[in-house]
């Protein structure tokens, strides 16, 4: 059977960004020999944690280690997530980082396991060598003829190396191509053979004195020498998932795009397996093992942990970073309570990382940083108040008061945040402990409030299925979550 690894379309996607919770963390902070520094890229304190981190990273980078598993446990917004962004940050652009949340595995499209292997598959690279023919040289001319209504074109392309010159015929595809990537005569170009993708190199020397086709940050290069067509060796990474979506024949590469790509056929996954596996043999493909992140992974139920235990055994599993906030919980879908909701025999085989809450100073340097991030001057004063609000509420809440009290200084037309500012949105939006005050105090004017006796009782943990969800839910995030 013929596996593809490629599709010419799937390069061409750009990425937009906006300033979420964690885009102020750009890697872990650390320095040549791991040792955590006080406050760089974005991370401050929490030492310990991404030390570990850290020392993870180099061995899933000396690709090494597969199989393993790791636990950040710790209270919330002691910035698991945010080591693990930054984990994902450090990583190569060709290793592959999967992030899930644990309550994602359930969904009505396909079963939990399913949806646990193409994590799994999706955070397993498989690096591969390929010999390609390639056209290089720089264009001498590029003569284009439409025909009368337009539809169809044809033209020539004329390209050289220092040695010979050769004329091609250019059919509609590539004339579109080359336009898209506005190649003019003088230009230094490449084009595979194969997916006919064209990629511009720079301008030729000899046209350095052609003003008129240049910007600021025009790239000169040679002209090349010998032959105009080549082999060249490329050096590609896909994911397991990738492949397997590709060669399945229901979907198509186009699901990737979609996210859409129901459950795959076990056979087809075998047949990928042991493709890559005679790959491997004959030194064409390497294997990448990259790193799944699981967050809040109490929220994966018994059938899930049993299927990670085996899976982590696996030849082909990825690194396993997990995350929870949970202390003792109850294992979902059993009647057990277990450190973290996780189960014994799965705890016995990650290596477990505690966060732990950040001192005042620590507070003081994130809230600093994520001013920056989000642009906004705080005044002196104003920064302690804000600190000495997130030691009294939680970290996340003061983060995000910065942008309400930006707006609220705005209407005033302060380009700074002054302590009144943060007053007024403090005043405007309450914290949790806040909220709960204010939920006592109302007693018996909103819709719902208690369980009722009957349903303290649950069922031996139906897990997804209507009412049992409901109840379940707000039982264990009722008396348990606050464990910590
Ligand atoms: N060490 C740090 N340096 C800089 N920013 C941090 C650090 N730790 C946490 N933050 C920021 O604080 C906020 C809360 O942290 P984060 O979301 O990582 O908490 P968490 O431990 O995942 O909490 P939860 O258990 O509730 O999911 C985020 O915006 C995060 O980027
Ligand atoms: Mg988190």
């Amino acid at each position: 059977m013929q596996i593809a690894t490629t599709n010419a379309e799937l390069r061409d996607i750009t990425k937009m960004e906006r300033i979420g919770a964690h885009s102020h963390i750009r890697g872990l902070g650390l320095d040549d020999r791991l040792e955590p520094r006080a406050n760089a890229q974005g991370m401050v304190g929490q030492a310990k944690a991404r030390k570990a981190a850290g020392m993870i990273l180099k061995m899933v980078q000396e690709g090494r280690i597969a199989g393993r598993a790791m636990l950040f446990a710790g209270p919330p917004s002691t910035g698991k997530t945010a080591i693990a962004m930054g984990m994902a940050q450090t990583l190569g652009s060709d290793v592959p980082f999967t992030m899930i949340a644990a309550s994602e595995v359930f969904s009505l499209s396909m079963s939990k396991t399913e949806a646990l292997t193409q994590a799994f598959r999706r955070s397993i690279g498989v690096r591969i060598r390929e010999e390609t023919e390639i056209i290089e040289g720089e264009v001498v001319e590029i003569q284009i003829d439409r025909s009368l209504t337009g539809a169809t074109k044809t033209g020539k392309l004329t390209i050289k190396t220092t040695d010979m010159e050769t004329i091609y015929d250019l059919g509609t595809k590539m004339i579109d191509a080359l336009s898209k990537e506005k190649v003019l005569a003088g230009d230094i170009i490449t084009i595979d053979k194969t997916s006919g993708k064209v990629t511009k190199l720079g301008r030729s020397f000899a046209r350095s004195r052609d003003y008129d086709a240049m910007g600021a940050d025009t790239k000169f290069v040679q002209c090349p020498e010998g032959e105009i067509q080549k082999r060249k060796e490329i050096v590609h990474t896909v994911t397991l998932h990738e492949i397997d979506v590709i060669n399945s024949r229901t979907q198509g590469f186009l699901a990737l795009f979609a996210g859409d790509t129901g459950e795959i056929k076990p056979e087809l996954r075998n047949q990928i397996n042991t493709k890559v596996a005679e790959w491997r043999e004959e030194g064409k493909a390497e294997i990448v093992p990259g790193v799944l992140f699981i967050d809040e992974v109490h929220m994966l139920d018994i059938e899930c942990f049993s299927f990670l235990n085996r899976a982590l055994e696996n030849e082909l599993a990825p690194l396993v970073i997990m995350a929870s906030n949970r202390g003792m919980a109850r294992i979902r879908g059993t009647r057990f309570r277990s450190p973290h909701g996780l189960p014994i025999d799965l705890l016995d085989r990650v290596l477990i990382v505690s966060t732990k809450p950040y001192t005042e100073e620590d507070v003081q340097q994130i809230i600093q940083i994520r001013c920056q991030e989000e642009d906004v001057t705080l005044a002196p004063d104003a920064q302690s108040v804000l600190t000495s609000m997130a030691l009294q509420t939680t970290l996340r809440y003061a983060l995000n008061l910065i942008s309400c009290a930006q707006i609220i200084a705005r209407k005033r037309k302060a380009d700074k945040v002054e302590v009144e500012d943060l007053r007024r949105a403090y005043t405007y939006f309450m914290d949790e402990k806040r909220s709960v005050q204010w939920l006592k105090e109302q007693q018996g004017t909103l819709v719902f409030e208690e369980i009722g006796a009957g349903d303290e009782e649950e069922g031996d943990g139906g897990v997804g299925k209507g009412k049992a969800k409901g109840t379940e839910q707000s039982k264990v995030d009722g008396d348990e979550a606050m464990d910590y």
